[in-house]
């Protein structure tokens, strides 16, 4: 079958290299990828939302199923617009229909799918700007800090947590004022919720479930988890603190009703969800200090997430997505990799802030790093490199974001994987790299 996968990340990089491995995808193309997806299938300039584009490439080539990696095509209805054209319509889409991915593309629906359905989350109310004195009237019945969300998307930003109430009024104005566009039209206050998190991914075919390996991401740029947020510094999995009896609360208390609410509201949805999750420390509502309760819904798999999860996945993922879209995700096994695995994101300096693109990047053809389409025997002594923000310029690669690539490592434990990534990290060069050395060392055990 030949597969075509949306978007240009680390996490595409990461699903294109496990794709590829898997004998029943006969040609990978990547919309639009990066210089490191082009190891593992042919990269195709198409942005991720070029629908028209994306649906002439699928008949071109034949395309038999269609994997989409970041939210934005989701929420945009990328899979009602190849559902809804006859020409395209039997090809598979791994992603929820637009009225599901509303799970990501809206805070205030979200909430009020938790609510209809009972599932664990922070208490909240949403308001709007003519509800504005409204709306602080409520923050006063809150105890700080105070956590202010936009509605829509806003490219991971539209979170703020403020530790005063003055600050949370000011920034509430501001945020229905227009601080995020039409975003913050909307603004959800709820509850702060204290604890630790973890990043569960749930794979369905709208009926049945496999959850995949967890993982914690580490969003801080500094080690100790200080300084400004980002789009992720590294991760790790497995999460010690996510045992048995924690994941047993997370498969009945939110991942069965998850799938059972879609169902009842008839939201189609056969792909990936990502639940934010907060093992909380303390007693809140009805719910004991050790329980999970839901921070957020995503639509899709997390960035860096994926660049531990997928390398844990030992299963074929193409025929776990062949079972999401085909309704037998029952029939399909996954095995997952007893082995952890950390994942050190390389970021330009001055990221999350204003960095330089461009610089010339050496050290990836180092024999510690794998190449290309690799054997589990032979990952297993080297680490794997995923591109996030990479170019090529003529025969040179170079950086081109912010997050510019993952080292990832396996290990007998959480410390002997961090410590491989660390001596990946240092073999690659480029002006003005940055990393944290500490992904995973607080669940070391
Ligand atoms: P989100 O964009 O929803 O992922 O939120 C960004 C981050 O804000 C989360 O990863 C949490 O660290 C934090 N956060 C969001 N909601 C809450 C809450 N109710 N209580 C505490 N922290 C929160
Ligand atoms: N790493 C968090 C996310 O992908 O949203």
């Amino acid at each position: 079958m030949n597969i075509l996968l949306l978007g240009s990340g680390g996490r595409e990089c990461a699903i294109a290299w496990k794709l590829a491995q898997s004998p029943k995808c006969e040609q990978l193309f990547i919309a639009p990828g990066n210089a490191g997806t082009s190891a593992y299938g042919l990269n195709v300039p198409i942005k991720v939302g070029e629908f028209d584009k994306i649906g002439e490439f699928c008949l071109q080539q034949n395309i038999g199923m269609i994997v989409v990696g970041p939210e934005d095509p989701l929420v945009n209805g990328i899979y009602d617009y190849i559902k809804g054209d006859p020409r395209l319509q039997a090809i598979r889409v791994i992603g929820p229909s637009r009225a599901a991915a509303q799970l990501e593309g809206s805070k205030d629906f979200a909430k009020g799918f938790m609510t209809r359905h009972a599932i664990p989350t922070a208490r909240y109310r949403s308001f709007n700007a003519s509800q504005y004195d409204e709306a602080c009237l409520f923050l006063e019945q809150l105890q700080a800090p105070y956590v202010l969300k936009a509605d829509g998307l806003a490219a991971g930003k539209g979170v703020l947590i403020l530790p005063t109430l003055d600050e949370a009024r000011r920034e509430l104005r501001a945020m229905l004022d227009g601080m995020f566009g039409a975003a913050s039209a909307i603004v959800v206050i709820e509850e702060f919720l204290s604890g630790i998190e973890c990043s569960v991914f749930v794979l369905t075919d709208g009926l049945h479930y496999k959850i995949l390996p967890v993982a914690k991401d580490y969003k801080r740029i500094g080690e100790g988890d200080t300084g400004p947020n980002t789009g992720g510094m590294g991760n790790c999995s497995p999460v010690p603190f996510a045992d048995e009896q924690f994941m047993h609360k997370v498969e009945e208390r939110i991942v069965r009703p998850t799938i059972a609410g879609l169902r009842q509201e008839g939201l189609r949805y056969q792909g990936f969800i990502f639940l934010g999750l907060i093992r909380i420390d303390r007693d809140i509502q009805q719910y004991h200090a050790g329980d999970p309760m839901v921070i957020e819904y995503n639509v899709r798999m997390g960035d860096p997430e994926t660049e531990v999860v997928m390398p844990r996945i030992q299963s074929d993922l193409v025929e776990l997505l062949l079972g999401v879209a085909d309704g037998d995700l029952d029939q399909k096994a996954l095995e997952v990799d007893p082995r952890a695995a950390v994942t050190v994101m390389l970021v330009s300096g001055g990221y999350p802030g204003s960095y330089e693109k461009g610089k010339v990047m050496t050290g990836m053809d180092n024999p510690l790093f794998t190449q290309g389409i690799v054997s589990p025997a032979d990952s297993a002594r080297r680490s794997i490199l995923f591109h996030a923000g990479t170019a090529r310029k003529d025969d040179a690669i170079v950086t081109a974001g912010g997050r510019v690539i993952a080292v990832t490592s396996y290990g007998p434990t959480l410390s002997e994987a961090l410590a491989q990534s660390m001596r990946g990290a240092e073999l690659i060069q480029f002006e003005g790299k940055y990393y944290r050395r500490d992904i995973g060392r607080d669940l070391a055990l």
